[in-house]
Order: C-alpha cells, then structure tokens, then sequence
C-alpha cells in the first residue's frame, strides 16, 4: 500500500500545492478543510491525474474536538497516517484588543493548539512504525521585526504563533531523530492564494514588487524537498532567505526601523495607487 500523507487546508494555497506534490511523488493523500465540494473536485483531480487515493474529510479545525474526529476518519477509511502537514490556517485582521476573546482563542485553536493536536496524535504510530514525515506551516514573519502590518491584518498572536511552530518542529525534530521522523518547519513569505482575500491585505499585497512574490506551487516544492531531506527549518524563496539573512546581523533596532520604512513606503504606495486594490 502506498503511503498516507494528511494534508490540512488542503482546499487552496499552499495546502492544494502540497497535495498534488505529494501525490505526483506517489502518496495517497487525506484532504482536510471545510468546504467539502471544493475538497472533492481537488480529491478527483488528484486520483485521475496521478493515479493516487485522496481521501476528503471535511473538518472544520477551529474547533477544539477537530483533530480526534480526522484521525478517526483515517482510521475509518483503514489508513495510517505516514506524513502530516499542519497547515490550515488563515490571518485575522485587527488588534487584539479589536476582537474578543472568544475570537482570539478560536484563532489559537486553529493556528497553533491544533497543529499540536494532530502532532501529538499521529506522532505514536508514527513511532511505532520507525517512519514519519511532519511539515507544520510557519511564516517568515517568525523569523523577522513585527511588522505594523502583520497586527493590522493577521493579528498580534500571528508572529508569536508561527515562532512557536518553529521551535516545536526544532524540538520534535531532536526528540525523535532515532524514530526516522522528519520534521520541517515551512517558513513561506507572501505567496499568491487566498490568503490575503480572507484577510483583506489583497490591495497591499498588489502594491508589492513582483520578486516578492512566490507561487503556492513553488512554496510547496520547497517544503517537500526540505522535509525529505530532514530539514529543520526552511524559509522560502531568495528575496525571503536574503532578509532573514540580513536580520541575522542586523543589530534590533537597525531591523526594526527598516522593517517600519518598509511598512511606510508599502502605505504611500496603496494611498498613491488606490485601482490596485
Ligand atoms: N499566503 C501567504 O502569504 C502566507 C505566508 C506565510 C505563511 N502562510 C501560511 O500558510 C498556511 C496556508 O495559507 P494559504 O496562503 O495557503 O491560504 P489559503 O489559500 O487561504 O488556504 C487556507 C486553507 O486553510 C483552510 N482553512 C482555513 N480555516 C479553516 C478551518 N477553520 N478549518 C479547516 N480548514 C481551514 C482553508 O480551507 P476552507 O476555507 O475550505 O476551510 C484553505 O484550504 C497558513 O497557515 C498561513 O498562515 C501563508
């Protein structure tokens, strides 16, 4: 039987690139998210194109019991889940204290207790078995200044999120380095999906240079090389990998200030050129 690769938000972006990666390298693939047609046309595609099983469980991973009931339709469906990608997930616009806090722990449910969830049920048999594959999701914007714009439009807890997936995938990795599991933590910058639609920074992300910009398909390549060569943590694309480079050295203050000119020229930008958006 081939193996089981469990894919979350694997109805677009990122998530639906990793999907046919995967399956085009001879995974079957389980497919999870909420809108369920859209997860059956992808599920269909996939099988004719690549001769792979896809498996849809329709999930919605803000909610606390989610990750029992996937693992449980794995199960259902007589699968073993061989590799794990956490990375449903999108921003949430406004200041912490703009949303309450129902929404701000919803927002933690499914961006980061989920992702810890799923990890920590699919990690025994992956153990068991002496064979596992973990890409959880990151962002760039773990590895740089906070941004004015992160706050404004995926949310002040967005960076501390993705900077503790980071650390996680770090820890998982050495914890588990004699069970042949790998674990990468994917850090993408701005890549095309809908991302920005859910998160209404459509317009600044237009008003972008174009080399800032990386396909999700280029994104997945990236994360799927990475996690077979058991790389820990993976920033995607040049420009991305040039400013964490620079950040390394950079003393703090020195970054932060280009990181908030950068902000400001992104602002002039959208006020000079509006028909972007
Ligand atoms: N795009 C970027 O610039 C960027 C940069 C760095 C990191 N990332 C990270 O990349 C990951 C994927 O984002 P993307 O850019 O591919 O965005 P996207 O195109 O909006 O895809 C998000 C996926 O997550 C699913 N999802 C959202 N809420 C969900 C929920 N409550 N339950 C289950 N599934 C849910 C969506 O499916 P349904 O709507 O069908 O549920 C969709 O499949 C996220 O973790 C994001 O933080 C994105």
């Amino acid at each position: 039987m081939r193996k089981f690769a469990l894919i979350t938000g694997a109805s677009s972006g990122i998530g639906l690139s990793l999907a046919r990666e995967f399956a085009a390298e001879g995974w079957d693939v389980g497919l999870v998210a909420r809108r369920r047609e859209k997860l059956e046309q992808i599920g269909h595609e996939i099988e004719d194109r690549y001769g792979v099983e896809a498996v849809v469980i329709v999930s919605d991973l803000s909610q606390p019991d989610a990750p029992h009931a996937i693992v449980e339709a794995c199960e259902v469906a007589g699968r073993q889940i061989d590799a794990l990608v956490n990375n449903a997930g999108a921003g949430m616009n406004g200041g912490f204290l703009e949303r309450s806090w129902d929404e701000q722990y919803g927002f933690l449910e499914l961006m980061l207790h989920n992702y810890l969830k799923l990890g920590h049920l699919v990690l025994p048999g992956m153990v068991d078995r002496k064979f596992g594959r973990i890409i959880n999701v990151s962002s760039v914007s773990a590895l740089l200044p906070i941004s004015p714009a992160h706050t404004r439009f995926s949310g002040s807890l967005y960076p501390g999120i993705k900077s503790l997936l980071v650390r996680w995938s770090q820890s998982l990795r050495l914890e588990h380095e004699a069970d042949n599991i790998h674990v990468t933590a994917l850090c993408p910058g701005f890549t095309l999906s809908e991302f920005h639609d859910v998160n209404g920074a459509r317009s600044m992300v237009s008003s972008l240079p174009s080399f800032w910009m990386q396909t999700a398909d280029q994104v997945a390549k990236s994360g799927y090389e990475a996690v077979m060569n058991n790389i820990p943590v993976r920033v995607t694309g040049a420009w991305n990998k040039f400013m964490v480079g620079l950040n390394r050295v950079l003393p703090d203050p020195v970054s932060e200030a280009l990181m908030r000119a950068q902000t400001k020229r992104m602002k002039r930008q959208l006020e000079k050129a509006p028909e972007t958006a």
